[in-house]
């Protein structure tokens, strides 16, 4: 079968999604799949032969140009974090093409990369949440009335967005407007979230084999204010998997974490953010195209699973090819 990974994007996590999708490209198995790279980029989109020069790609079926020769696609790969990839847009086209992929449906896609439009789907559901806000570009807004409902700590972020680009922790008032204009910067629709003061998780849940499997819960430690993104990347954080929690917390988030993987009815691979307050998950949010570099989490916790990285992306492609 022909394997295109797609990398990149359009987004700020451009470099970020080019690291994963070069761990997915060194642990699939080349004896079994015939794995092509393919750049999906603003400027443009090109597949990358073995001496990493580039070549077209067609948009209209998806082959990638060969000199005279065409190769076909047998599914594609999702490895691109925020647009195209994992806002759904890019799936639309794969479906319309009638391209397997590995990601879930461009519906599940657009829903859960929106952070807001995923918290008011799962509120109904009995999830738990932090309170927010939500605003818009050009909407007018009293910065008291946001504090009155919030109180302080409280976190601006952008709603459409990941890897915590545009995202700040605000613990005085003062700092409340450049932390909104901040994240307006990324995206035109913002939230504003009241402080959870508890422990952070992270957990993957997975289709694995035709079930859905939940991972093993990574704790994280940031020794930053927040899991920022120099926390997430650079180091400047602890992610302790199996997480140290009880084993009612632990049960809490497997159950939860489940739920929202089957009430959206998602596929393929998944990482949930939740902070713990006593016993009880306050979800966060959903990350459909998770990090898949060697500093991120859900490629520990499947190794933690005994699940070796070759097998899970291997998973991915057998699970969208059935
Ligand atoms: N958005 C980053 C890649 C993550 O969720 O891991
Ligand atoms: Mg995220």
């Amino acid at each position: 079968k022909n394997i295109a990974i797609v990398m990149g994007g359009y987004s700020s996590e451009v470099e970020i999604s080019l690291k994963s999708g070069n761990v997915v490209f060194d642990e699939l198995d080349h004896s079994f799949y015939q794995i092509y790279k393919v750049l999906i980029l603003k400027d443009k989109w090109v597949w990358l032969d073995k001496d990493e020069n580039e070549h077209p790609v067609d948009r209209a079926d998806f082959s990638l140009i060969n000199g005279k020769e065409r190769i076909t696609i047998d599914c594609v790969f999702n490895a691109i974090h925020g647009h195209p990839g994992e806002n759904g847009v890019l799936l639309a086209y794969f479906e319309l093409l009638k391209m397997p992929h590995t990601s879930s449906p461009f519906y599940q896609m657009a829903v859960t990369f929106n952070k807001r439009d995923t918290l008011s789907f799962l509120k109904p559901y009995g999830i738990r949440m932090a309170n927010s806000v939500y605003l818009n570009k050009g909407d007018i807004y009293w910065q008291d009335q946001i504090l009155r409902t919030l109180g302080l700590p409280c976190f601006v972020k952008p709603n459409k967005s990941g890897s915590s680009f545009g995202v700040t922790k605000v613990k005085h008032e003062d700092d409340l407007e450049a932390a909104i204009q901040f994240a307006f910067k990324e995206d035109d629709e913002i939230l504003i979230e009241s402080f959870l003061d508890g422990i952070e998780v992270s957990v993957g849940v997975i289709e694995w084999k035709g079930e859905i499997k939940v991972l093993p819960i990574t704790e994280i430690v940031s020794q930053n204010e927040f899991f920022d993104f120099e926390a997430k990347y650079l180091g400047k954080s602890d992610e302790i998997t199996p997480a140290r929690l009880s084993l009612l917390q632990q049960k809490n988030i497997e159950r939860v974490s489940h739920k929202i993987y089957k009430t959206l009815n998602l596929k393929g691979l998944s990482r949930a953010d939740f902070i713990i307050v006593e016993d009880t998950p306050y979800f966060i949010e959903l990350n459909m195209v998770p990090g898949l570099t060697r500093e991120s989490i859900l490629p520990k916790q499947a190794k933690e699973a005994n699940i070796s990285l070759t097998e899970l992306f291997g998973n991915c492609i057998e699970m969208a090819l059935k």
